[in-house]
């Protein structure tokens, strides 16, 4: 991997910030789209996070010629059959917005006691190069569903994701927190695990080749 400069296949700021934070330190720079790429997404057609991230991923590396980072990621509740799922984004589709998805979850969760409004984060991140797929990681984390929003950090579903060893919901934890808990987190930190080996073995110092 001669190209040092790892393409954060998403538009979503949120995330970039996340994954940006995740990665500090490793001498990797990380670009995001809107920087080197301003090309149109692909459609998001695949039934899981993981054909999503693929697809993405696979999509970028035929214009980029180093490391692309794809993720996808979202909310599954099971009181509502796993939905909005690989639907999170657009979930108040025509016009979707966070507020939009926000409402209708809790709309659809109407009545639903506490202890029926289990819900789980789920990223699949993949590493795609020169076409191909060279790592994949996935990260979880489950809470429930609150009844109204709280905090005022993150993005997307936080406000209604409330973790209960914490008792608090994501928005209102710091990033740092976050990081250490959340899905992307999880996945993330196996990523960052893949590059550091990788590049101790670049650099000529990996144990096996002692
Ligand atoms: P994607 O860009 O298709 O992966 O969209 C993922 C969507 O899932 C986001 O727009 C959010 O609505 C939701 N989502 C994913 N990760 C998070 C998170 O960490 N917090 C809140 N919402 C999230």
């Amino acid at each position: 991997m001669t190209e040092r400069r790892l393409l954060l296949a998403t538009g979503n700021p949120g995330k970039v910030r996340e994954i940006r934070r995740a990665l500090e330190g490793l001498p990797l720079e990380v670009v995001g789209l809107s920087d080197v790429l301003p090309v149109k997404p692909p459609a998001e057609r695949g039934r899981t996070f993981a054909e999503n991230a693929r697809a993405k991923g696979l999509y970028y590396s035929r214009r980029w010629p180093g490391p692309v980072l794809a993720e996808d990621s979202g909310l599954e509740v099971d009181a509502l059959g796993g939905a909005p799922g690989v639907r999170s984004a657009r979930f108040s589709a025509p016009r979707p917005s966070d507020e939009k998805n926000i409402r209708r979850v809790l709309r659809q969760l109407e009545g639903v006691p506490p202890a029926k409004r289990r819900a789980r984060f789920v990223c699949a991140m993949v590493v795609v190069l020169n076409g191909r797929v060279i790592a994949e990681f996935r990260g979880e984390v489950e809470g429930r569903i609150a009844s109204e929003p709280r905090g005022e950090s993150g993005f997307g579903y936080d406000p209604i994701f409330y973790y209960p060893p914490l008792k608090k919901t994501f928005a209102e934890l710091s990033g740092g927190s976050k990081n250490e808990i959340s899905h992307r987190g999880r996945a993330v930190r196996g990523l960052r695990a893949y590059f550091e080996a990788k590049i101790k073995a670049l650099s000529g110092d990996a144990p096996d080749r002692a």
